[in-house]
């Protein structure tokens, strides 16, 4: 027994749990929809709380499965990263982007998002992605600092604009029944 895992013995700490970075699979989705809800809360991180949805989810694996990745420790997930190609038309460049990471609470700073990140880039580089895109609210410094510490870097500023339809002037049976 080596002298650290003597000393964290008699400190009576429990060993922390092997954690495997492996593809999503169809059975984690509703789990993932779930830590996401959990993560991309109205009040903490509000544009991304719009766009989490299960349809999100269930499209992204569906187009891209193979960039969507989870953390499992002891059969629970605990972090999800789901990333996809993308191509422009006339455009020689590949880009791979970073559409959605999270690390369940109890498991943050232990590196687990780094090594979602880090497969996900292998798994880029391996489909000639020749640039990494990522987009997060303004507000998220964990995600900035994350990010930045990855060596992403030159932020553009994009702004977000919406419009209540309540207000709207057609009632609203006559918007249900047009459909
Ligand atoms: C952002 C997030 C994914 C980071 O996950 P994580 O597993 O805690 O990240 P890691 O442990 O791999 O962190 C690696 C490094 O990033 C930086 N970092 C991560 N979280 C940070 C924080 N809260 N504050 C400052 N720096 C942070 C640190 O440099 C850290 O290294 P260190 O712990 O040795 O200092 C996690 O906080 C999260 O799930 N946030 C909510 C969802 C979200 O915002 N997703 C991103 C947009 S889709």
């Amino acid at each position: 027994m080596s002298e650290n895992e003597k000393a964290r013995r008699s400190r009576g700490r429990p060993e922390p749990a092997p954690v495997e970075v492996r593809e999503m699979k169809l059975n984690d989705l509703p789990v993932v929809f779930a830590l996401g809800q959990e993560l991309f809360t109205a009040e903490k991180l509000p544009t991304l709380y719009r766009s989490w949805d299960e349809h999100e989810v269930v499209t992204l694996f569906g187009t891209d499965d193979e960039t969507c990745l989870v953390a499992e420790a002891r059969g629970e997930i605990i972090g999800f990263a789901l990333g996809r190609i993308m191509e422009k038309p006339r455009n020689a460049w590949r880009y791979g982007w970073v559409e959605w990471l999270g690390v369940r609470p109890g498991w943050k700073r232990s590196g687990i998002a780094s090594r979602l990140l880090g497969r996900l880039t292998e798994l880029f580089l391996e489909r000639e992605a020749r640039m990494m895109l990522v987009d997060t609210d303004e507000e998220n410094t964990d995600a900035l600092a994350f990010f930045e510490k990855h060596g992403f870097g030159h932020s553009i500023r994009h702004v977000y604009l919406s419009c209540n339809l309540d207000d709207h002037p057609r009632p609203r049976h006559r918007r249900s029944s047009a459909r």
